[in-house]
C-alpha cells in the first residue's frame, strides 16, 4: 500500500509578539477551520477530561491541571477543550493566567453541564466558568449533552438561553455535542440558529457518520472527541502496518486520518512527548487507500466507547461525581 505523500515540514518558529512570553511558543502549522458563526478554530486542540486525578477542584488538582495545561501550551497548542463536569476549568484558568500568551491568540472552548440545563441556570453557570477560567468570553460554548429523557426533553429552552449568551458576547461561537441527527434537526428548526460546532465521539472504530454527515450537510463543523479511541486501539494490525510504512506512530496516523476527513480533533495526553507527538501530523499526508483501509475498521455501534446520546441521563452530584461509563 502506498500510503504517503510527504509535504515540507512546517518550520517552528517562535513570533515577534511571542517572543516575550513565559512558555517556548512554537508554530506548529494547525490549520484553521472557519466556523459557520465567521470565528476559526484550530483544528487540534488538547483535551482535557481525565488530565488531573479526579473531577474535584482542589488545591492539588488545580496545580496538576495548571501544569500539564501549561505542557501543552508549550508544546504549541492554542486551542484547549474543557466542560464545567471535567473540574479542570479552574486549573485551565490558572494556566491562561500564568502562560503569557495574548487572549487573542487561544482558542477555549467548555461545555454546559448537565445539571445547568434549566434556561435560567445557563448564564449563571457560564459566569461561574468565565471567572473560573480567568477571561472574559469562550471562545466555543457547548452544550455537552441533550439529555432528551430530562428537563421534560426540553432542550431546545436550553439552546435558545445559549443563543442569548452568545448576543451577550459571552460566548464568540456556541455549539452541542453529543447531538444525534434529530436532536440536532430539532433544535435548528425551532430557533433557526444553527450550533457552529457538534462535537461527537469519533474515532477509527466509530466513524460515527451519520451524526457526522448530518452535521455537515447543516454547515456544522464536526469534532471528535475521544479521537484516539481512548488508546485502546494502538495494536490494531491495518493502523500498525499503516504506521510502520510511514515511520510515523499510530496515534499519529488516527489523527492524521481525522484531520484528512475535516474533523476537529482534541487528543488528550498527560505526557509531553506524547503532546508534541499528536502535534506533529501536518507534515505527512494519508494516500486514498490509508484512508479507506481505516475507514475499513468502522464497527458502527459496536465500536461505541461513551454512552449513547438518547439515553445518557448522568447529571453530578455529591453521590455520583462520575459518570458510570
Ligand atoms: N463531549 C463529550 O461528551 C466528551 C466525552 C469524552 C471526551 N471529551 C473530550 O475529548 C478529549 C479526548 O478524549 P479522551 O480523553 O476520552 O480520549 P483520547 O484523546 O482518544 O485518548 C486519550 C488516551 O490516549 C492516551 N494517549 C494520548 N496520546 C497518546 C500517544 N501519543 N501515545 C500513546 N497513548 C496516547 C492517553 O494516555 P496518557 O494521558 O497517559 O498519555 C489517554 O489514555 C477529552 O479530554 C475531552 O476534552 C468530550
Amino acid at each position: 500500500m502506498s500510503a504517503v505523500n510527504r509535504e515540507t515540514a512546517p518550520q517552528l518558529r517562535t513570533t515577534t509578539r511571542e517572543r516575550d512570553v513565559t512558555v517556548d511558543v512554537r508554530d506548529a502549522g494547525v490549520p484553521l477551520i472557519q466556523l459557520n458563526s465567521g470565528a476559526s478554530i484550530p483544528q487540534i486542540g488538547f483535551g482535557s477530561l481525565g488530565i488531573q486525578p479526579d473531577r474535584q477542584a482542589t488545591r492539588s488538582n488545580i496545580e496538576v491541571a495548571s501544569a500539564v495545561v501549561r505542557a501543552a501550551l508549550r508544546a504549541g497548542y492554542r486551542h484547549i477543550d474543557t466542560a464545567q463536569m471535567y473540574g479542570t476549568e479552574d486549573g485551565i484558568g490558572e494556566a491562561i493566567a500564568r502562560c503569557g500568551i495574548s487572549r487573542n491568540d487561544l482558542f477555549i472552548t467548555t461545555k454546559l453541564g448537565n445539571g445547568n440545563h434549566s434556561p435560567d441556570a445557563v448564564r449563571p453557570s457560564l459566569e461561574q466558568s468565565l471567572a473560573k477560567l480567568h477571561i472574559d468570553h469562550v471562545d466555543l460554548f457547548l452544550m455537552h449533552w441533550p439529555l432528551p429523557t430530562l428537563y421534560d426533553g426540553d432542550f431546545v429552552s436550553t439552546w435558545q438561553a445559549m443563543i442569548d449568551l452568545r448576543l451577550a458576547g459571552l460566548a464568540t461561537s456556541i455549539g452541542v455535542s453529543n447531538f444525534q441527527p434529530a436532536h440536532l434537526n430539532r433544535i435548528i428548526e425551532a430557533t433557526g440558529v444553527v450550533p457552529a460546532v457538534n462535537q461527537i465521539e469519533m474515532h477509527p472504530r466509530f466513524a460515527n457518520d451519520v451524526a457526522r454527515s448530518n452535521s455537515m450537510q447543516h454547515g456544522i463543523a464536526p469534532e471528535a472527541w475521544t479521537p484516539l479511541g481512548k488508546g485502546r486501539y494502538l495494536e490494531d494490525p491495518v493502523l500498525v502496518e499503516i504506521a510502520s510504512q510511514l515511520n510515523r506512530s499510530v496515534p499519529q496516523v488516527m489523527l492524521r486520518w481525522h484531520i484528512q476527513r475535516g474533523t476537529i480533533v482534541i487528543p488528550k495526553t498527560v505526557h509531553p512527548d506524547r503532546m508534541a507527538e499528536n502535534l506533529a501530523i501536518f507534515d505527512f499526508m494519508l494516500s486514498p487507500e490509508a484512508m479507506s483501509a481505516i475507514a475499513s475498521l468502522d464497527a458502527g455501534e459496536a465500536g461505541r466507547i461513551g454512552p449513547h446520546p438518547d439515553t445518557f441521563d448522568w447529571v453530578p452530584s455529591a453521590d455520583t461525581p462520575n459518570p458510570s461509563h
